[in-house]
């Protein structure tokens, strides 16, 4: 059994998930917002599955909100619904003219948002503050609906923003999920271990992107995990592919295409590298076959030494010869 306190910030996140939806879907006030979203291809149906919403340009519609339901105040803002100002003591609404995407839990409790600026302003994605409800290096986005098709496929598709899942979503992979702007923690992963272990990063094509899927993947790979990488041209993020070339080339080409994990870092020891050059090429061959050695099936590291090979017209045993130093080295 939770607190009365605890069970009192569930049931404010519930009710305003509920009231920032209707204010989206229903009143002139947020009419500009939905524009916004149906502009950037979200559809009403899956404004309705992910329960987006609309937080009214006002500094003190929540804090009314809340009081006038004998909310207290000072739990609604150790939930991180309201702000208290230093000089008085009173508070006002921490989110304000923004796109409200709840966050829920896996049993599929409002336990946080995240508000998205319609204009400029800054941040893009504000999130509530850790609370005693919300902890978000262990949260997933999406989790808890996609968690039946994610055990069905064994397969997960993991994303870098809300925007990308719910894309993915409504281009029929239901099987994603996404970190709220944070790396991938030790917790994130225990979580998914307990349904899948095989998974597609499918994280922003631009460098921010590419780096975090080489952190993260290492960390899935070093955890057991399968790992594939999916990549899009041109530094786009899914999102912005998906509305761009519709829905069955980003099943086909996107995720349909993702690369092995040694083949998504064969390509990102490369990016920047002029293999033309001879110093930038010997230290490609240098770290590529660091990566070899340390591949733990024999076939594995032969089938790669012998594409290495190949493709810098090497010989077979001056390969297996340099590589010798890293098993030492390692061993
Ligand atoms: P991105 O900058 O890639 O945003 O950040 P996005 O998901 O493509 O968003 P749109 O398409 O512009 O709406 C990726 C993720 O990082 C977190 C969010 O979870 C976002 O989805 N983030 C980003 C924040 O938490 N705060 C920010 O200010 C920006
Ligand atoms: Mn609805
Ligand atoms: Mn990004
Ligand atoms: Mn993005
Ligand atoms: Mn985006």
């Amino acid at each position: 059994r939770i607190s009365n306190e605890l069970q009192s910030m569930l049931d404010a996140h519930e009710l305003l998930r509920k009231f920032y939806h209707h204010l989206l879907v229903n009143t002139k006030e947020g009419q500009h917002a939905l524009e916004y979203l149906l502009n950037r291809g979200f559809t009403r149906e899956s404004i309705d599955k992910f329960q987006i919403g609309y937080s009214l340009n006002s500094w003190d519609f929540v804090c009314k909100f809340l009081s006038k339901r004998d909310f207290s105040p000072e739990w609604m803002e150790k939930a991180g619904l309201i702000i208290k100002r230093e000089r008085d003591g009173t508070y006002f609404d921490r989110f304000r003219d923004r796109i409200m995407f709840p966050i829920f839990d896996r049993h599929g409790n409002t336990i946080a948002f995240s508000g998205r600026s319609l204009g400029a302003e800054e941040p893009k994605y504000l999130n509530s503050p850790e609370t005693a409800i919300f902890n978000k290096s262990k949260i997933l986005y999406n989790y808890h609906l996609a968690k039946p098709s994610i055990k069905k496929m064994q397969h997960a598709v993991l994303f870098e923003g809300f925007a990308d899942c719910i894309a993915a979503d409504r281009s029929g992979v239901e099987n994603g999920i996404a970190t709220m702007g944070t790396s991938l923690t030790d917790d994130h992963i225990a979580l998914l271990r307990q349904s899948v272990q095989s998974i597609t990063i499918c994280y922003d094509s631009d460098k921010a992107g590419i780096e975090a899927a080489y952190r993260a993947g290492n960390h899935l790979h070093n955890a057991g995990f399968q790992i594939k990488v999916a990549m899009m041209a041109d530094g786009q993020d899914p999102d912005e592919y998906i509305k761009k070339n519709g829905a069955d080339k980003f099943r086909s080409e996107v995720i349909g295409a993702s690369l092995t994990w040694m083949a998504f870092k064969f390509l990102y020891f490369r990016r920047g590298k002029n293999l033309q050059n001879e110093g930038d090429r010997l230290a490609y061959i240098e770290v590529i076959l660091k990566e070899i050695s340390q591949l733990s099936k024999a076939v594995e590291r032969d089938h790669y030494l012998r594409q290495l090979a190949a493709e810098f017209s090497l010989s077979l045993e001056a390969l297996m010869q340099q590589q010798k130093q890293f098993f030492f080295a390692e061993k």
